[in-house]
């Protein structure tokens, strides 16, 4: 159980009277604790990581580095497998190009995603294969919204050199089995990458018990700073991986002939990092771990199968997601008939102070396939109540019946 209490932790809930905030999403609010660790940074050390002798560097990166011992324990990982990146399409990025530059990918090989996947998890990708002569290929989904895993498993071919998925949709909100996916990935030989994004904010994930090569979170969609992601990759790959940025502190030995690279972490992490949001990071962690992941999962099940039950109910409604809470994330994705996705996000935003998201969600392969105009979405976190949703349906209903 999580008490409505918590709500007084996020100033936005407390300066914005009355708001309903259901664009978890596109990101979440930030609590108290984290904002102060964010200010405590910069009012008391303000000074730049790994970098000087004098006190207030050696404290700012001792925070820093606690981050990322918070970050390895929490995603049951090594420290040094732990590197901070911008945000989530980053930790993609500094992959695919990492790769490419250990030419691990020639002309005919495949790489494998889904039709589920954020633009994050598809333009890299497509990107490489215009530049290496590499194929992307895309697992179908089902009608469910589910991953059709037969589709996948027949794509999955001695050819296939990367399986990169999205462990849940920002859109259609399905949750992917991602321990198969990596096991029918490793067993033809090719990595498994996952976009944890909407995942790891949600419920506990082990990048252990998933066995993923590679996995990319984003501090803003849990709770912590906006400015940085997080890239896990399996030691021995990430010491092979080439760095995607090159540049100061990445470096263990540099002359006009040649340079060699700083051991992991630090040979991912060039120039100067985002220190406050990382530090306000670890803070993030910290909140979510005293919350308990486990409860966090079962509160937005609950606001989940509430609001299913209730938006089934409403004429004109339709909605796109496997509408199931043991198969989706807290998230449900819908149009109501006669009104454009726009106008509906303005029209709760201006009635009820209900804060949605509208169009294509970036990801408009899948959107754009279900509604040419973008769908509307509301995502739930930790903080929503029970009531926010009957606000939120109700509303919808009073628009439904007047577009009639
Ligand atoms: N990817 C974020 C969203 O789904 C921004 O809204």
């Amino acid at each position: 159980m999580i008490s409505e209490k918590i709500r007084e932790d996020f100033p936005v809930l407390q300066n914005n009277k009355g708001l309903i905030y259901f664009d978890n999403a596109a990101t979440s609010l930030k609590p108290i604790q984290v904002i102060e660790a964010v200010n405590y940074y910069y009012k008391n050390l303000g000074a730049n990581v790994h970098r000087g002798n004098h006190h207030l560097s050696q404290q700012a990166t001792q925070l820093y580095e606690k981050s990322r011992k918070e970050t390895s324990k929490f995603l049951g990982a090594k420290e040094d497998e732990i590197v901070f990146t911008r945000n989530a399409t980053e930790s993609i990025n500094a992959v695919c190009v990492g790769l490419e530059r250990q030419k691990y990918f020639s002309k005919g090989d495949e790489i494998i995603i889904t039709a589920l996947e954020h633009h994050a998890n598809i333009v890299p990708w497509q990107e490489l294969c215009k530049r290496t002569g590499a194929v992307l290929k895309i697992a179908k989904l089902n009608e469910d919204f589910t991953l059709n895993m037969r589709d996948l498993q027949e794509k999955v071919s001695k050819k296939t050199k990367l399986v990169s998925v999205g462990h849940a949709s920002n859109t259609v909100a399905s949750i992917l089995p991602v321990k198969e996916i990596g096991k029918i990935a490793h067993d033809s030989g090719a990595l498994f990458l996952v976009d944890a994004a909407q995942s790891v904010p949600h419920f506990e994930v082990s990048t252990k018990k998933i066995d993923a090569d590679f996995l990319a979170i984003s501090s803003h969609k849990m709770l912590g700073p906006t400015g940085v992601g997080i890239l896990y990759g399996k030691k021995d790959l990430l010491e092979k991986m080439p760095p995607y940025n090159y540049g100061g502190s990445m470096i263990s030995k540099v002359s006009y002939e040649k340079t060699e690279w700083a051991p992991l972490p630090e040979k991912f992490e060039a120039g100067t990092m985002p220190i406050a949001e990382v530090i306000g990071f670890g803070e993030a962690i910290k909140y979510l771990k005293k919350i308990g992941m486990e409860n966090i999962h079962a509160h937005e099940k609950k606001l989940l199968s509430h609001a299913l039950e209730k938006m089934r109910k409403i004429e004109g409604v339709k909605l796109y997601c496997p509408q199931d809470a043991e198969k989706q994330g807290g998230i449900v994705l819908f149009e109501v008939k006669g009104i454009d996705a726009v106008d509906l996000g303005v029209a709760l935003d201006e009635s009820k102070n209900i804060a949605t998201r509208s169009g294509m969600h970036c990801a408009e392969p899948i959107v754009s396939s279900l509604n040419s105009k973008g769908l509307g979405r509301a995502s739930f976190y930790l903080y929503n109540t029970i009531e926010e949703i009957d606000i939120f349906v109700d509303e919808v209903t009073a628009i439904s019946n007047a577009f009639k």
